[in-house]
C-alpha cells in the first residue's frame, strides 16, 4: 500500500513511522511519502491560508494551496485524481472510523490523505478534490496529523506481516469473528494477585470452553455501556 500525506507539518509524523509495526510495513515495501503544502504554493512568503470570507475566527486553508501541491505530486488535475486514488480529508464531521471502514481501506492500494490546521478546508477541496470525508469522532482537534496517524496506525497494522501474530487482527475488538462486539477480557501470569484471581476456566486447558467463555465475555461486554465505575 502507498500513502501520501498531504501536511504542513510532516515532521510530526517522525516518531510515528518508528512505531514497531509501522515499521516493518514500511520494511514490508509500503510506504508513506509527505508532501508539505507550503513547498508548493504560489502565493508569497509561503502563505497557504486565508481569512474565513463573511467573517468569523481562524483561517481556512486555501482551494488554490491544495491545488498546487496535488498537482505538483501527481502531475495532474485534483479533479479526477479521485478515480485513481482514494482520497480522505481528514475532518471532525467526516464518516466516523471504524473497524469496518479500516477493512475497507486497508484494501485499497494507494491513499491520499489531507491534514488541514486552522478552521480546515476551503469547502471547493472538499466538494471537488475529494473521495470521502473521514473524521475519528465528535470533537474537534487542532489539526487531522493526529487523525491521520490513528488512520495509517489502523490500516497498517491489518497489512499481512505488520503484527507479529497474524490473528491477532482477525479476532480483535469490533472485528467480524466477534460479531462487531468488544474483545473479551485477557488475563497473564500472576495467577492470583491481591486475592484477585484469574477465570478458573483460562486455567482449564480446555479449549473448546474457553472459546465459548470468550465469545459470552464478549458479547456481554457489547451489552454493558462503559460507565465511570464507583469509588472502592
Ligand atoms: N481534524 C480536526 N478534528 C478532527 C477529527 N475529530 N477527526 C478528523 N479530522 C479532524
Amino acid at each position: 500500500m502507498d500513502i501520501d500525506v498531504f501536511t504542513l507539518f510532516p515532521a510530526a509524523f517522525d516518531w510515528f513511522q518508528r512505531q514497531h509495526h509501522v515499521a516493518s510495513a514500511l520494511a514490508g515495501g509500503h510506504t508513506i511519502s509527505y508532501v508539505n503544502y507550503r513547498d508548493h504554493t504560489p502565493l508569497k512568503a509561503g502563505q497557504v491560508d486565508d481569512t474565513p470570507f463573511g467573517g468569523g475566527a481562524g483561517m481556512v486553508l486555501r482551494v488554490d494551496v491544495v491545488e498546487a501541491a496535488i498537482r505538483a505530486r501527481y502531475a495532474r488535475d485534483p479533479m479526477g485524481l479521485r478515480r485513481e486514488r482514494t482520497v480522505i480529508p481528514l475532518t471532525p464531521a467526516g464518516r466516523l472510523l471504524d473497524d469496518a471502514l479500516v477493512d475497507e481501506l486497508a484494501a485499497r492500494d494507494v491513499l491520499t490523505l489531507l491534514a488541514g490546521r486552522y478552521e480546515g478546508f476551503d469547502q471547493r477541496v472538499l466538494d471537488n478534490f475529494v473521495t470521502m470525508e473521514l473524521s475519528i469522532g465528535r470533537y474537534v482537534l487542532a489539526g487531522g496529523e493526529l487523525p491521520a496517524m490513528v488512520l495509517c496506525d489502523a490500516v497498517m497494522r491489518k497489512l499481512p506481516g505488520a503484527l507479529g501474530h497474524a490473528d491477532s487482527v482477525v479476532e480483535e475488538s469490533f472485528s467480524k469473528a466477534l460479531e462487531g462486539a468488544p474483545e473479551y477480557p485477557h488475563y497473564t501470569r500472576p495467577a492470583e494477585y491481591r486475592g484477585w484471581a484469574v477465570p478458573e476456566i483460562l486455567l482449564s486447558g480446555d479449549h473448546a470452553r474457553i472459546r465459548q467463555w470468550r465469545r459470552e465475555q464478549s458479547h456481554a461486554r457489547s451489552q454493558r455501556p462503559q460507565t465511570e465505575r464507583p469509588l472502592p
